[in-house]
């Protein structure tokens, strides 16, 4: 197991532009980031006091997988990523807790909406339908049964990206069309379910159901072109459903953070500010990163 960090601490090297709830960004230069995947992890929309040993490493190895997987599927693809080396400027006592955790990445504006793909209606569609019978609004087939694959393929459920501390809100794609454009709004819907019927066929080949997930993009604005940035398809971004226990009509098992949301729902500290998880919560949930990183990339996981 690797050294578990909750803050990276670069800001004597590098300008800290900002802290997500997962990621540290630094700026290396005008057009370049380092996006540092930190081992915090949130459950409700709350970060947990301690970390998950790992889980940052999990997750920037795991989205490398992806950008490699899909550019090669989808060859007009870019993406934001350049290197998992570590600039030159980071000093050697830094360097072992940031390598495979970070990624330099391009710096780019991104489109202030979270580009959402479903392909099975759960969470806040199946919500949606089982009042209006829609899903953001969208018109979808009558009798569907929770967890049930949209039968006419996936559809594109964007939201909104909230400032820090609000919610994301759900949108009509037409609204994405008023915030982005017509023109930008075609091509980013477009590609997102390219992408995720691209990655979904590979999940499968590995026994794992990608019932949706959440893309970001950026605009290259020399080029014009929409570029892939963010993590993607990491079990932070996304759910990961296994093939053997799926079954329509209930709720599936939450891949990774079921036994967390389970422990905090029982200890009655669901969206409580200030909780440090049990070791066992840690342990548990550390494996069903490693899980998922496993089953979609296809090798073992060397801490
Ligand atoms: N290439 C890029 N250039 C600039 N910003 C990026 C790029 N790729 C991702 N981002 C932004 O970096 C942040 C990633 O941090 P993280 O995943 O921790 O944030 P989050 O909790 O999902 O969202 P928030 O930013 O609301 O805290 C996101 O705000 C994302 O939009
Ligand atoms: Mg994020």
């Amino acid at each position: 197991m690797s050294k578990a960090i909750v803050n990276s601490d670069l800001k004597d090297v590098l300008p800290l532009l900002a802290r997500g709830k997962v990621r540290d960004l630094y700026e290396i230069d005008a057009k370049t980031l380092l996006f540092v995947a930190t081992d915090r992890i949130s459950a409700y929309d709350v970060i947990m006091e301690n970390p998950i040993p790992d889980k940052g490493i999990l997750l920037t190895l795991l989205t490398t997988h992806w950008f490699r997987h899909l550019s090669s599927t989808i060859p007009t693809l870019r993406t934001h990523f350049l290197t998992l080396d570590l600039p030159s400027r980071i000093p050697e006592p830094l360097r072992p807790t940031l390598q495979n955790r970070s990624m330099q990445v391009r710096k780019l504006k991104v489109f202030p909406i979270e580009a959402i793909v479903r392909g099975y209606i759960t969470g806040s569609a199946w919500k949606e339908y089982q009042t209006s019978g829609t899903v953001n609004g969208i018109e979808v087939p009558k009798g569907l049964r929770e967890s049930e694959k949209f039968p006419n393929g996936p559809i594109y459920t964007p939201s909104t990206k909230a400032e820090i501390g609000d919610h994301d809100e759900n949108i009509h794609p037409d609204q994405a069309i008023e915030i982005l454009g017509p023109d930008y709004a075609t091509r980013i819907s477009t590609l997102a379910l390219t992408l995720y019927t691209a990655a979904h066929t590979h999940a499968l080949s590995r026994d794992l159901i990608i019932a949706d997930t959440k893309f970001e993009f950026g605009l290259d604005e020399e080029s014009d072109e929409i570029v892939l940035v963010d993590e993607v398809l990491t079990p932070d971004s996304s759910r990961f459903w296994s093939v053997e226990g799926y079954e329509v009509g209930k709720a599936q098992e939450s891949f990774d953070k079921q036994f967390l949301r389970d422990w905090l729902v029982g200890k009655g500290l669901k969206g409580k500010d200030g909780v440090a998880m049990s070791e066992e919560v840690v342990v548990k949930t550390r494996e069903k990163y490693v899980e998922a990183y496993e089953r979609i990339t296809g090798e073992k996981y060397a801490a």
